[in-house]
């Protein structure tokens, strides 16, 4: 009976345990943090661009008015007149982009500002 009682235990403490789950991400969503300091044009920028952006600005798509943004140089052009940041924020300085989609989200664009604010490097 006392082997039972032990065992019931120890299983129950066990249990308990392997119930606790600390995924802060999981358990507080609105606090998931956004990590801007480790951004670079290869890492960061050019994998957002292909993704929401070069369906119309990359290649020969034509769809993007030829406007091209697959290089380093060719985003440049629009990093140096503001109008990449600007069309991503949707403030009425430039076309709001993705066209015909809603806006990114704010740690997507976030990371763009900081790539851009710490000097916009071919990394
Ligand atoms: C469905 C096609 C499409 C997608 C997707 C798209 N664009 Fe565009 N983009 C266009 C077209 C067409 C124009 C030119 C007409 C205009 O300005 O609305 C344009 C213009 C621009 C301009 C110039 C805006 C100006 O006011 O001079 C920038 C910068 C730009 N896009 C950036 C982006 C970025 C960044 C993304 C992704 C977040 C993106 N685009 C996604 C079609 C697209």
């Amino acid at each position: 009976m006392k082997h039972i009682l032990l065992i019931t235990a120890a299983l129950f403490l066990f249990g308990l345990s392997s119930c606790f789950y600390d995924k802060a991400d999981l358990i507080y969503p609105q606090q998931t943090t956004c990590d801007t300091a480790t951004v670079t044009y290869s890492g960061t920028v050019a994998p957002i661009l292909t993704s929401n952006c070069n369906g119309c600005h990359g290649g020969t798509a034509g769809a993007g008015a030829g406007i091209k943004l697959d290089t380093y140089p060719a985003v440049m052009t629009y990093v140096t007149n503001g109008r990449l940041i600007n069309s991503m924020l949707h403030n009425g300085k430039a076309s709001a982009m993705p066209k015909g989609g809603s806006k990114l989200d704010a740690c997507t664009i976030n990371k763009l500002n900081a790539w851009i604010t710490k000097g916009a490097t071919n990394n």
